[in-house]
């Protein structure tokens, strides 16, 4: 082996000694303090995230960028690990923040560090995931490390749809530091170290008089519960970043690619029989739609994306004979299904994340209509549940509906209708296709010869019951071609496989535009 001059190694022990520097981030006892608080370190994570040996680090010696308040100041790594690296094989993008320098703060150097892996990942067609645990703004750089958000904000939004962008919070996630997890395409939060807020508990005292702390003002379970702002919530970062390569296997490595297939070993002509169990024609007898999907999918596989904000929507991601493809489903258990704001929006954006990505979308219908009210309508029930219809019109996007019980007006509509660009729609014999249900709709259409009647509650019984016989099923809608067919129930999982595989190759144009321009 050739042996290097004294010179040269004296220059290869100073690049080490260089590299060992930065690797030790903020040094021992602030990297144990992030260890006590339950976290892992910026490079452990990266180490754990991504397949052993596959990281390839880039901008290793960049500094922070001089200026008066930050001369002499030790900023090892700029506060952020960046490069690449493989996930069960498939390359990908990674950033990781490191509290343990300068609580992680973006400071211009930091940013372009992050924006270099945004761009490439952008020109290679591949995932950018960002692993975010940081104090937001550095405040000593003041208006350059607002510009240094601007640049990465702006890379999330134009890339967003040509690569996906995935987002896990570990760790404090303070002012500007939201917005950019917020314009990716998922959020992943860490129960109990990790936060998300545009201000934090000491701004809102002095502002409101609110007394809150970080878990409650932004932890995970708030997040994930009630603002809807984040996807999926995880015990530790190791959870989450299992989550994150769980989540890649849905995917494809940018929007020209289809999502990867997997080896499936559940007999695509298996049997659905546990479903005649499950949904009974009593339309008043709720059942778990969870267990319709897990009858339906591979071997009972459903990752649920915003498992507990709107719950009367179910969404989340499966395979079907080894494809993925995504599920949007009424939950007739939660608020009898019914359609209101936060559904309407949990829904739309999920078909759209859909179609950015190439998977094909399955609709399971049992819906009443939209949530009557005062506070739906101030609310703007309007305006969301239009993101609905525009988001299914615009997703070309292989789509196939499925209507298990109710379909009724509006929500009808709604949920992916042959109208509204379902590819097939099927129903099942327990289905029933109206502009309401028989009750109301008695109500309102044999007014009259209920009122004139010597016995009204009878009358009304009497009617009632006809107009279930006449309308409450699925064949006035399948004679007038809105569904394609009434199929067995035990027979759905094979005939979905086959309805998929026969639109594989669906391509469906659209006029120019520059883009469209949904309800927001
Ligand atoms: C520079 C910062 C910093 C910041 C913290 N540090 N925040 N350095 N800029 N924004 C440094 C601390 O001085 C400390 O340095 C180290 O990071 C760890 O911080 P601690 O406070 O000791 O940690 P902890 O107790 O865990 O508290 C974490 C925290 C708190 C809750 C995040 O640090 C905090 O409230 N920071 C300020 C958050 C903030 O207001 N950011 C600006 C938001 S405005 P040493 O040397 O002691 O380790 C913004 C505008 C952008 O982001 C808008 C774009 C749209």
């Amino acid at each position: 082996m050739t042996q290097p001059s004294v010179e040269l190694q004296e220059l290869i022990a100073a690049m080490e000694q260089r590299r060992a520097k930065v690797e030790a981030g903020g040094g021992e006892a602030r990297q144990r303090k992030q260890r006590e608080g339950g976290k892992l370190t910026a490079r452990e994570r990266i180490a754990y995230l991504l397949d052993p040996g596959s990281f390839l680090e880039t901008s290793t010696f960049v500094q922070h960028a001089r200026n008066r308040l930050m001369d002499g100041v030790e900023a090892p790594g700029e506060g952020v690990v960046t490069g690449s690296g493989t996930i069960g094989g498939r390359q990908v993008y990674v950033f990781s923040q490191d509290f343990t320098v300068l609580g992680g703060s973006l400071g211009k150097r930091h940013a372009a560090k992050v924006t270099k892996i945004m761009d490439l990942a952008a020109k290679t067609g591949c995932p950018v995931i960002g692993l975010n645990d940081s104090a937001g703004a550095r405040i000593q750089e003041g208006v350059d490390s607002l510009s240094g958000y601007g640049e990465i904000f702006y890379r999330n939004a134009i890339y967003s749809g040509a690569v996906p962008q995935i987002s896990a919070i570990l760790g404090p996630c303070a002012g500007g530091a939201v917005y950019s997890p917020a314009l990716t395409d998922f959020i992943l939060m860490s129960r109990g170290s990790s936060y998300m807020f545009i201000t934090g508990p000491e701004v809102i005292k002095s502002v409101t008089r609110e007394d809150v702390t970080f878990d409650t003002l932004g932890g995970a379970d708030v997040h994930t519960r009630r603002s809807g702002v984040a996807h999926l919530a995880y015990d530790g970062d190791e959870a989450v970043l299992d989550g994150i390569r769980h989540l890649l296997t849905y995917l494809p490595q940018n929007a020209r690619e289809q999502p990867p297939v997997r080896e499936n070993h559940d007999p695509a002509t298996r049997r659905t029989e546990r479903l005649l169990e499950l949904v009974t024609p009593d339309q008043r007898r709720p059942y778990a739609m969870h267990d319709v999907i897990h009858e339906l999918v591979d071997s009972g596989e459903f990752l649920e994306i915003q498992p507990d904000w709107a719950k009367n929507i179910i969404v989340g991601f499966a395979h079907l004979d080894g494809r993925p493809v995504g599920i949007v489903a009424n939950n007739p258990k939660v608020m009898a299904g019914t359609l209101n704001i936060d559904a309407s929006d949990k829904a739309a954006r999920f078909i759209r994340t859909c179609d950015c990505y190439n998977i094909p979308i399955l609709t399971l219908v049992d819906v009443t209509g939209f949530l009557p009210g005062t506070q739906q309508e101030y609310g703007g029930i309007i305006r969301h549940g239009a993101k609905m219809l525009y988001a299914y019109a615009e997703a070309t996007v292989p789509k196939v509906t499925l209507i298990t019980r109710k379909s009724y007006g509006g929500a009808y509509l709604a949920m992916n209708s042959k109208d509204m660009g379902a590819d097939v729609v099927y129903a099942w014999p327990t289905a029933a296709v109206a502009v309401m249900g028989a009750e109301g709709a008695a109500n309102i259409v044999y007014r009259n010869e209920i009122k004139a009647s010597e016995n009204p509650a009878a009358t009304r019984a009497e009617l009632v019951a006809q107009y279930k016989e006449t309308f409450d099923n699925p064949y006035i809608a399948a004679a007038k071609g809105y569904i394609d067919d009434v199929i067995p129930m035990e027979d759905t999982r094979h005939r979905l496989i086959q309805t998929f595989t026969m639109l594989r190759g669906k391509q469906e144009q659209r006029p120019y535009k520059k883009h469209g321009n949904i309800p927001l």
